[in-house]
């Protein structure tokens, strides 16, 4: 095992945590390792060039979204794996959520007819703009960063593409904490289905919101409609001394749990959707082909929901509808 990092000092330290051979390139750990699978878990501008190489180094891939913050650069990445017949998943976790899969069953059988219009929000503490990652927050957005989890959740569940879309967004709160980029991004996509969803996001909440991250999503149809909280689901609610007020915890995201030896075990959607790129590298090692891995987050996904992301950002910057 084998993990690379810009940041020595954070290499180091996770060195001690975990058991694996450090890199500061890269490059010099495809190169020297012998890898089944790697994962792209830079800052969104970052992740283009990694893939390519892993591609060329035919290693497969996982990748962070947004896939890339370019449609070219996504299409050039999937190309790129595909020639190398190497897999290209992208980490679109929301896809592996129980509840979300619910939704999804209900979908498919037809039980909400077709889909009219929906409602999606996800939102972060100011935290992790402001102290989790300032240096790079500029070059993203709440389009980019939250917005992008469920522009493809709504084409999953939907089994349709955003055709259109309109942007409006605020600054003001975090570029005067010196972090210059959007506090929120309110966008309405129109799909090729027929359902028009708006997507709320925005990075702002205060310190003191209950969780890190605030987020749901409602469907509408002409036989009924779907919705899901995905952070308050009734779960673990508590009031600690060390922190100030009530604190929600998002079980189906992560929950911990102990083996019968006691060791630490981790699950929920967050872990589901890197398990599920392991498995699909071990179909392939067992001689499968990526054509009979059947549904996972594709490079085709990948290029839908940037697709998207990238009209919103059009659109905030013309004012108009932006065609994609
Ligand atoms: N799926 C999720 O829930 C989720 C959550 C948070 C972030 N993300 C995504 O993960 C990615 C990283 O986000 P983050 O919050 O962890 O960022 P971060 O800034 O905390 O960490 C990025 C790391 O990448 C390293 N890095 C940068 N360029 C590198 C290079 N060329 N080679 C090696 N290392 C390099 C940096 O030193 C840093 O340690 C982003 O694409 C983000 O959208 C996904």
């Amino acid at each position: 095992m084998a993990a690379a990092d810009l940041n020595e000092q954070l290499l180091e330290e996770r060195t001690r945590e975990f058991n694996f051979k450090p890199y500061k390139d890269y490059r010099e750990m495809l190169e020297k390792e012998q890898l089944d699978g790697v994962t792209v878990v830079t800052p969104d501008p970052f992740h283009k060039q990694i893939v390519l190489d892993a591609a060329e180094a035919g290693v497969h891939v996982l990748c962070e979204k947004p896939l890339d913050v370019t449609v070219e650069g996504c299409q050039q990445m999937t190309d790129a794996c595909a020639a190398a017949n190497v897999l290209l998943q992208v980490d679109f976790h929301k896809r592996y959520d129980e509840y979300h899969i619910a939704m999804k069953q209900k979908l498919d059988a037809g039980d909400l007819g077709r889909i009219q219009y929906g409602y999606s929000h996800m939102e972060d503490r100011i935290e992790v703009p402001k102290d989790w990652f300032p240096n790079w927050a500029p070059n993203s957005s709440p389009a980019w960063f939250l917005g992008i989890h469920f522009y493809d959740l709504a084409r999953f569940l939907m089994n349709a593409n955003g055709v259109a879309v309109w942007a409006t967004g605020a600054k003001g709160r975090l570029s005067s904490l010196g972090v210059d980029t959007w506090d929120s991004i309110s966008a309405k996509v129109l799909f090729d289905n027929g359902a028009t969803v708006a997507f709320d996001n925005s990075w702002i909440l205060p310190y003191e919101f209950e969780a890190v991250v605030n987020q749901g999503i409602r469907l509408v149809g002409e036989l009924g409609m779907l919705e899901c909280d995905s952070q308050d689901r009734g779960t673990v609610t508590c009031c600690v001394n060390d922190k100030p007020g009530m604190q929600t915890h998002n079980k189906s995201f992560l929950r911990q749990r102990f083996d019968k030896q006691g060791r630490e075990v981790f699950d929920g959607y967050g872990m589901e959707s890197i398990a599920d790129f392991a498995y699909n590298v071990n179909v392939l090692l067992d001689g499968g082909t990526i054509a009979g891995l059947g549904s996972y987050p594709s490079g085709v996904d990948g290029i839908e929901a940037t697709k998207i992301a990238a009209g919103v950002h059009k659109s905030l910057e013309t004012g108009g509808i932006v065609q994609l």
